[in-house]
């Protein structure tokens, strides 16, 4: 089996500073990948040091246009992006307010849509690249107390699914995570919830280098990432 080398490529990683983001920024890194890691407490998330941070709330338009200048500055190529910003959100429609609705939406989707558009006018020009969107089983399965969170995720969904299409004659290949749940801060939330069973943020990681290392021959699509034994 051929299988790619990630050795040299550059990589943005946005919601880069716990978790599943944090853990595919510190592999990639060690697999010699220039790392650009984004979020808003980035510069304390004592990622290793060749880690280039860049602080930004994926909310704040000017942020990510300065970010991305910032970018642009040490590099003319984006080889990866991965879309792993996102925050969760447990709760009745009825109880939920609007300004929770704004956030949800604002970073799961809309957020991770302007960072793909970004990212996906630079691929063009090289006819190269791949972009991971990491949803979520909530992206493909319906929850009675996540109306809004799988809503955000259904909607990514749809984005992730109709950009692989636009971006196949580009050479630029689209892939949707979908984990089940995750040992992460995402979790610290409302009311306490025992994650200790659940997947580790290093081992989806490895999952997801995997399909990065996948040869251009292939274009993985949608993997979900359930819980084994
Ligand atoms: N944990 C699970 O069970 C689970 C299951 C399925 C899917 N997911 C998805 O996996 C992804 C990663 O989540 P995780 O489990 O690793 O949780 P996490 O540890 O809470 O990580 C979330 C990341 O998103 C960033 N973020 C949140 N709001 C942001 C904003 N306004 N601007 C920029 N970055 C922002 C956070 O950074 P800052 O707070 O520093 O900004 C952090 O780096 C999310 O998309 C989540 O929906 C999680």
């Amino acid at each position: 089996m051929i299988v790619e080398t990630l050795n040299g490529k550059v990589a943005v990683i946005v919601g880069a500073s716990s978790g599943l983001g944090r853990a595919l920024a510190q592999l990639l890194s060690t697999e010699g990948v220039k790392v650009f890691a984004l979020a808003r407490s980035i510069e304390s998330s004592n990622l290793a040091s060749s880690i280039i941070k860049i602080p930004l709330n994926i909310h704040d338009f000017k942020q990510i246009d300065e970010a991305f200048s910032a970018i642009d500055k040490q590099t003319n190529k984006i080889d990866i992006l991965i879309n792993c910003a996102g925050r969760g959100l447990v709760k009745n429609l009825e109880d939920t307010t609007r300004d929770e609705i704004i956030d949800v939406l604002g970073i799961n989707l809309n957020g991770n849509l302007y960072i793909a558009q970004e990212v996906y006018k630079r691929m063009i020009h090289h006819n190269s690249g791949h972009i991971i969107n990491v949803i979520s089983t909530s992206g493909v399965k319906a929850r009675a107390d996540e109306t809004i969170y799988c809503a955000s995720k259904w909607g990514l969904r749809g984005f992730t699914e109709s950009l692989r299409l636009a971006a196949a004659p580009h050479k630029i290949r689209v892939t949707g995570i979908y984990p089940g749940g995750m040992d992460t801060n995402f979790w610290k939330i409302g009311k306490f919830r025992d994650t200790s069973q659940y997947m580790k943020a290093e081992d989806v990681a490895h999952q997801i280098i995997m399909v990065l290392k996948s040869p251009t021959t292939i274009a993985p699509s949608e993997y979900i990432i359930e819980r084994g034994f």
